[in-house]
């Protein structure tokens, strides 16, 4: 184990697991959950977490953990950064809400200048910001459709883009999204993500399926996240916006969990010098206060008052808290996490050759590392390897470990967080048949 000082200067080393895992307690709120609690949502491993400070999690029984999930990349800034916590009290006290949909709320103006500021958009944009991701895509979806007057969408499979029937019209990255909820929207084409994808999309979508002049737009994650963070081969998203070009499409990028900073660049797609008409973003903006936002170029903005709108989405919480968000990201965070990354990726990449038999591919970009195992089982028992050091990790894709830490991640934690990923891995590839 290792010291490993939090920002209140505790000594406790980091992880630092006092129980059995699950412990009492958390084996106690697991049982009392179960009684209460939607069994829809799909729990990944038994972590139980009750306080939160930097990269540190402590659990109900009092073990500590070293968080390399971030509430599924949430977390940008590390649980309890001191200025979002300055940011969010400060505004709790002056104006904890008014719908922006009804009146105007200057915070929510504020912020889509800023976001106007940052997005990979050269040209004038406007926002529409949403509670949450899903909500996002479905603003997306219906503006696209009404600025085009086009009803078809293209997305690509192992694509994840939220769970409302919109959203989970698009998803394509696990057919229990879709088991029992049909019908989903129509009108939604899916092809293979990649330039082998778009060898379809030309040869056999707009050829034998629906003409090109009929589809509003096609969304795409720059690189996958859910699906198992997968980046694309090079020519992709640059020939995906020649042929949306060609074609009067737009091209929408759900950076809901690849933006804000988390691959190293402001956003994904900035890696292959591509401009999208609308850019969605949520998770990590906000530094695990709710809130989503889709940037849309200014003049597909034709949209008109009352035509959408929430009652909560832009609450000035979530607002304050991404305003500070993107000045922290802004003053060292961004780059930091491209310098962790490339430290990740170097301390993983050996794990392929020498663990061959069960280590298939490590990936990524910034801090959405993925790693690839022989199958579902493996990934799984890596997790739960991991979950028993005190490391928290998810799993993605088929069979894909994910790691994606707050931006805050040091040099001195990612070299731990390796450390003791290599161990799961080496505990696995040598109990495991
Ligand atoms: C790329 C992407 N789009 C959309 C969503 C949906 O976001 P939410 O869960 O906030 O609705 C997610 C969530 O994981 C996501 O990763």
């Amino acid at each position: 184990m290792t010291e490993l000082a939090d920002r209140r200067g505790a000594t406790r080393p980091v992880p630092d697991i006092v129980t059995e895992l699950p412990g009492p307690k958390a084996r106690a709120h697991i049982e009392f959950d179960a009684r209460y609690v939607s069994p829809s949502l799909p729990r990944a491993y038994c972590i139980v977490p009750v306080r939160g400070d930097g990269l540190v999690v402590e659990d109900i029984d009092g073990n500590r953990f070293l968080d390399f999930a971030a509430g599924i990349a949430v977390n940008s800034t590390g649980h309890g950064h001191p200025r979002i916590l300055a940011a969010i009290g400060q505004q709790a006290r002056d104006l904890l809400h008014f719908s922006a949909s009804d009146f105007y709320l200057p915070i929510y103006a504020r912020l889509a200048a800023e976001l106007d500021r940052i997005s990979p958009i050269s040209a004038p944009t406007r926002s529409f910001l949403t509670n949450s991701g899903t909500e996002a895509v479905e603003a997306a979806m219906k503006l696209a459709r009404y600025a085009t007057g086009r009803q078809n969408l293209v997305a690509f499979l192992g694509a994840f883009h939220g769970r409302s029937y919109g959203a989970v019209s698009l998803t394509a990255s696990k057919a229990k999204y879709h088991a029992r909820f049909g019908p989903l929207l129509p009108g939604v084409y899916h092809v293979p993500f990649g330039s082998r994808g778009l060898d379809e999309l030309e040869d056999r979508v707009f050829r034998r399926l629906v003409p090109p002049e009929e589809v509003a737009a096609v969304f795409v994650e720059p690189i996958l996240g859910e699906g198992g963070y997968v980046v694309p081969d090079a020519g992709f998203l640059p020939r995906l916006r020649e042929i949306c070009d060609r074609h009067g499409i737009l091209l929408i990028a759900d950076e809901i969990q690849s933006g804000t900073g988390r691959t190293g660049k402001m956003w994904a797609i900035e890696h292959w010098g591509v401009e999208p008409d609308v850019v969605l973003a949520a998770k990590g903006i906000a530094s695990g206060l709710p809130l989503g936002a889709m940037i849309a170029r200014s003049e597909l903005m034709t949209w008109t008052a009352g035509t959408h709108g929430s009652t909560f989405g832009g609450n000035p919480i979530s607002c304050a808290a991404a305003l500070e968000t993107i000045k922290l990201l802004e003053s060292g965070l961004i780059e930091n996490a491209a310098e962790r990354g490339e430290q990740a990726l170097d301390g993983l990449r050996p794990l392929v050759r020498r663990y061959e038999r069960i280590v298939r591919d490590v990936r990524g970009k910034g801090l959405m590392i993925g790693v690839q195992f022989d199958s579902a089982e493996t990934g799984g028992a890596v997790q739960d390897a991991c979950f028993q050091r005190g490391l928290l990790v998810l799993g993605a894709g088929d069979d894909a470990v994910r790691m994606s830490p707050p931006l805050t991640v040091t040099e001195e934690q990612m070299a731990v967080g390796i450390r003791l990923f290599r161990d799961a891995v080496h505990e696995v590839a040598t109990t495991h048949s």
